[in-house]
């Protein structure tokens, strides 16, 4: 019986639960993956694979060029950590408290290491496969910094594929689908100001904590009033600060939070709403508001052909009945998304088993899923790059 690329990516598992577990261990934040980056880089350069640093601060491509093909991929992971004290107790646990792997992305950039180990022993291809190992995915801006830095004038991709785990999806099986995929997020700060004075003396204040309690409620008409019932969005205030004592009424209040959508235009609607809402309303409380909007993730959208041949090359490895290809949009976000709007590609979420959810502290990558992943990267470059055998 011949190899498939599953059989062959188990015979790496061993190697490679072990360098999962060492970056488990060593988490970093966004824009700071520098053990990291430095721990691919050498993988990749003992694998005879070209090695670009620093290509958005912290991010690494991998370049692999085989035959006389001009077609070229781009295979893409997020290396980030997150700011959470991990629970887990593992021997593998963070060493770095306060920081933990809570994501997965020590798994993302495990499989896209498999996938070039794997490709370079193989060479089963012609043409460019560009290895993108991402930094600062968490909200911090990764993808647009290595687009800044050109990332596909440099390395050029004709298509781009990425994946993230699912807690709660079975190993082995894959969840992908024909158009979006995730929603676009923002965050906000809205900073209140007014006046301190006494507690006991409000009437010589302009309370800012009064006007944040209005404006809390108000901010959550803009869904329910200015969105189509049709349409999706998700507006949460998750932080309000504001005082020191019990006696002092504090000269200003902060508010923050986060807004999800599926389109660019309702993000936009939000947006101005809150901007309205947030000056109107202080105003009419005698106080000022000022608003800092930022969208941190387009909504991320699936190329239909794309998904398509994804799609494909995981069904040829697991069958057609562990792949799912309709799934709907989910309200999470995900900067990949930056990327498939200047190069069509596809994103696909695979199995991560019965495991904590993303974020958790008690969440942990499933090594089992490793050769899945890496079997996958392999396999649509495969697909796309196809070598023509000589008869
Ligand atoms: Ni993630």
């Amino acid at each position: 019986m011949t190899e498939t690329a599953l059989d062959r990516a188990r015979l790496y598992q061993g190697e490679l639960s072990a360098i999962r577990r060492d970056i488990h261990a060593h988490p970093e934040l966004g824009l700071e993956e520098y053990r990291t980056a430095d721990l691919v880089a050498q993988k990749l350069e003992e694998w005879g694979i070209e090695v670009h640093r620093g290509v958005g601060k912290t991010g690494v491509v991998g370049v692999l060029r085989n035959g006389n093909g001009q077609a070229s991929v781009g295979l893409r992971a997020d290396m980030d950590a997150l700011p959470i004290l991990e629970a887990t107790g593992l021997p593998h646990a963070s060493q770095n408290p306060g920081r933990m792997h809570a994501c997965g992305h020590d798994g993302h950039t495990t499989m896209l290491l498999g996938a070039a180990k794997y490709l370079a022993e193989t060479r089963n291809f012609n043409g460019t496969v560009n290895f993108i190992f991402q930094p600062a995915e968490e909200g911090t801006g990764g993808a647009l910094e290595m687009l800044k830095d050109g990332l596909f004038e440099r390395f050029p991709c004709n298509a781009v594929y990425g994946m993230h785990n699912r807690p709660g999806l079975p190993v082995g099986k894959f969840i992908t689908g024909p158009s979006t995929r995730s929603a676009g997020g923002a965050f906000f700060d809205i900073v209140i100001t007014g006046k301190g004075a006494h507690g006991a003396h409000p009437h010589q204040s302009v309370d800012p904590i009064v006007v944040a309690c209005h404006l809390g409620t108000a901010l959550q008409s803009i869904v329910s009033r200015n969105i189509s019932a049709q349409d999706t969005a998700v507006l949460s205030i998750t932080r309000i600060q504001s005082g020191d004592a019990y006696n002092v009424i504090p000269q200003s209040a902060v508010m923050a939070g986060t807004v999800r959508t599926m389109k660019t235009e309702t993000m936009q609607t939000i947006e101005a709403n809150m901007r309205r809402l947030a000056t109107s309303l202080a105003a009419g409380f005698g106080a000022e508001a000022t608003v800092d909007f930022r969208v941190i993730f387009a909504p991320m959208v699936n190329d239909t052909n794309e998904a398509i041949a994804y799609g494909d090359a995981a069904s040829e490895l697991v069958g057609e009945g562990a792949v799912r290809r309709d799934g709907p949009p989910g309200m999470g976000s995900e900067d990949f998304s930056f990327m498939m709007e200047q190069v069509p590609g596809a994103h696909i979420n695979l199995g991560n088993g019965d495991s904590a959810a993303l974020h958790n502290h008690l969440y942990d990558f499933n090594d089992e899923a490793i050769p899945y992943g890496v079997a996958l990267y392999a396999a649509i470059t495969e697909k796309k790059l196809p070598k023509f055998s000589p008869d």
